[in-house]
């Protein structure tokens, strides 16, 4: 834990222009710098830094965000870590917080672990290289795999004597703590306490961590004795979780990000074959499923997964459900089938590199419609089991979290499984809809923006937008002037008008607050709350609170609007004839009269709401919703007369 007045410490002394610029070439250019982006290919500059926002962000590709979420995307690094970067950068003293007995007593384990899991590494790789039966029994069983000694080396291979206490005997001997070496599980004890090893007779495959450093271990019989398990596994300790572990990944990641692809395999000698096909992207789960805490570690490497499938037809069907856990998280999943009978391993022994890669591409089908294909080839003309399977099907494709990938994914679907695509999204609708009660406890109604768009809804005119742009310009403006003092006349009840100081935020809370008008976007709504909350707080309100905000949807937000192009839309200036000053010259006008096309529209969009009702009611409701209709039309009519609008009817 870093204690949050450090955090904040840091951020303050983190220039973004010089932590970018240990990275990207940057050329001053007026108040910003500018450079070519490094989050994609590009011969002329787009990549754009402003010191005083204290903000990066590509034109090109839209990539932004501060100091931190440049070391997160750019080294990938998480947040803790681009913190400590930084604090280094700096020179700035990072005082952990007062450590508990039980945390200092964590610390200094893993401190123990890792010394004799490094020692234990060295061990075992020498005892492979140097020793008759290391030679005779380890490597030649390596080299039988079809392992070349580069790769044998590249993954630190190693070798523990069948003799069944070589390694404890010198690792005591060694001066370890015979406790320490049964917590990183290279000994276990018999009941007089005599220690013996745990993977004597056994080659090694040492699980590295990110940096490189050995948190556990694989080892492998090279018995065929089939009563024996083929592979021991370090047990979990202060250093190994497995389910955060991914195998090979140390090797991998630089490749993953080249490739924006990761691979994903079943085993040990998988990773290692692939490798030494060429292919470097691949990492394993280590015979476990796919966990969570794994998704997330290849997400902040690579938008896409392609997993490597060798198992049969049911065990296939058996991981379906374990993968429906990525699209949750949302990286892409690709499946890649093997012929029958063949591995990754195996395949790659058998086969060039070239075609390698060319099955691996070639074969690569969207998890999707590779599970909607498999059961739906089980279900054959059942139309029960059919059901069932389109049921299942749809619930995959409700996890994806992007609207736009899901609405593609049920059109694929509705093509492969011959259904129409209403109603594959009536039914996903209502699996959305009972999963948004679940998770909420109760049984409120979702949200519409949840829900996919039903296509049988009359298609929206161009007025029935909404009112995104109107919104997006007042957030702007918030988040660009809300601390700017203005002038705003008054008029009191006698007619009198007195000039009145305020600030542009506390004008749009108020002018807003007239109405009663919040934000329809959701987060347009949240940032313009919680900047209403604080500022009535009376806390001095940031934009750079947002920029830096852990929560993305708020950071890419504030970025956005911070760094547009444009100072007013430009269709505003052409639609109302408004000749623009500089924005900020003219602040309450501008302000005034954004508020007022943002009314204009949403008195708008009231009266076709209730003429749409006039279908509907009975002759009492019909005389209410005229009269309403009426009075909004006035309303809006007073709007477009001020705004300049014309209103036709
Ligand atoms: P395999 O049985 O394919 O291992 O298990 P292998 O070494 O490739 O064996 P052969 O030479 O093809 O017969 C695949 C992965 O499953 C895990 C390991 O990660 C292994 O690499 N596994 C398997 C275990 O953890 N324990 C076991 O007992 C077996
Ligand atoms: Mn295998």
């Amino acid at each position: 834990m870093i204690a949050p007045h450090a955090i904040q410490q840091v951020k303050e002394a983190a220039r973004v222009e010089e932590v970018v610029g240990e990275f990207v070439a940057l050329k001053r250019k007026g108040p910003r710098f500018l450079g070519l982006c490094p989050f994609h290919n590009e011969k002329t500059p787009s990549f754009n830094v402003s010191p005083n926002l204290g903000i990066y962000k590509c034109f090109g590709c839209g990539e932004a965000g501060d100091s931190i979420t440049f070391l997160t995307k750019h080294e990938h690094l998480s947040y803790v870590e681009a913190i400590k970067w930084l604090a280094k950068r700096y020179n700035i003293d990072l005082p952990e917080e007062e450590q508990s007995p039980e945390q200092q007593l964590e610390q200094s384990e893993r401190e123990s672990v890792a010394v004799v899991q490094q020692w234990a590494l060295n061990w075992s790789v020498e005892h492979l290289w140097t020793t008759d039966e290391g030679k005779r029994i380890g490597l030649s069983y390596f080299h039988e795999r079809g392992f070349s000694d580069a790769t044998i080396k590249t993954f630190q291979l190693g070798y523990v004597p069948e003799q069944g206490n070589a390694f404890a005997t010198a690792a005591i001997a060694n001066g370890f703590n015979p406790d320490v070496l049964e917590k990183a599980g290279w000994i276990k004890r018999r009941e007089d306490g005599t220690p013996w090893d745990f993977f004597s007779g056994r080659v090694t495959f040492p699980i590295l961590g990110l940096s490189g450093q050995p948190i556990g271990f694989g080892a492998r019989t090279l018995k065929s004795d089939k009563k024996l398990p083929k592979y021991f596994n370090s047990p979990e300790s202060v250093l190994y979780n497995k389910s955060r572990s991914l195998y090979g990944i140390h090797h991998a990641k630089k490749s993953i990000v080249e490739q924006s692809l990761c691979y994903l395999v079943e085993g040990y000698t998988d990773v290692i074959s692939l490798h030494q096909a060429g292919i470097t992207n691949v990492v394993a789960s280590s015979g476990t499923s796919l966990t969570e805490d794994q998704v997330r570690l290849i997400k902040r490497y690579a938008p896409t997964v392609s997993i490597l499938y060798d198992g049969d037809a049911a065990g296939m069907k058996a991981s379906l459900r374990g993968i429906d856990l990525v699209l949750k998280e949302g990286l892409n999943v690709k499946v890649v089938t093997f012929p029958e009978g063949e591995d990754p391993d195996s395949f790659a022994k058998s086969h060039s590199s070239s075609e390698v890669t060319a099955h691996l591409t070639g074969n690569a089908k969207d998890f999707l419609v590779f599970k909607a294909e498999l059961l739906m080839a089980d279900s054959g003309d059942d139309p029960v089991k059919k059901a069932a399977a389109i049921h299942e099907i749809v619930e995959s494709v409700s996890l994806v979290p992007d609207l736009v990938l899901r609405s593609l994914y049920i059109q694929q679907c509705s093509r492969l499984l011959q259904v129409n695509e209403q109603a594959l999204i009536s039914e996903m609708n209502k699996v959305l809809r009972k999963q948004y009660r679940k998770k909420l406890g109760g049984d409120g109604p979702l949200p519409e923006e949840h829900l996919a768009p039903d296509i049988a809804a009359p298609q929206p005119t161009i007025e029935d937008v909404g009112t995104t742009p109107q919104e997006r310009d007042l957030l702007r403006m918030l988040l660009s002037y809300g601390h700017e003092r203005i002038t705003v006349p008054v008029q009191h009840d006698d007619g009198s008008t007195f000039d009145e100081e305020t600030s542009v935020a506390e004008l749009m809370f108020e002018l807003l607050a007239l109405d009663d008008i919040l934000f329809d976007d959701a987060i347009f709504r949240e940032i313009y709350l919680d900047y209403r909350h604080s500022s009535n707080l009376g806390n001095p309100v940031d934009a750079q609170r947002y920029v830096g905000h852990e929560q993305e949807g708020w950071r890419t937000t504030a970025i956005d609007l911070l760094t547009e192009k444009h100072v007013l839309s430009a269709n505003w200036k052409d639609r109302h004839k408004i000749h623009v000053k500089r924005e900020s010259e003219t602040l309450y006008d501008a302000l005034e009269e954004a508020v007022d096309i943002l009314k204009e529209r949403r008195v708008d969009r009231m009266i076709r709401e209730r003429q749409e009702q006039l279908k509907t009611a009975d002759e009492l409701g019909v005389m209410a919703l005229l009269q309403e209709i009426i009075q909004f039309s006035e309303a809006k009519k007073r709007l477009a007369k001020k705004t300049g609008r014309v209103v036709v009817g």
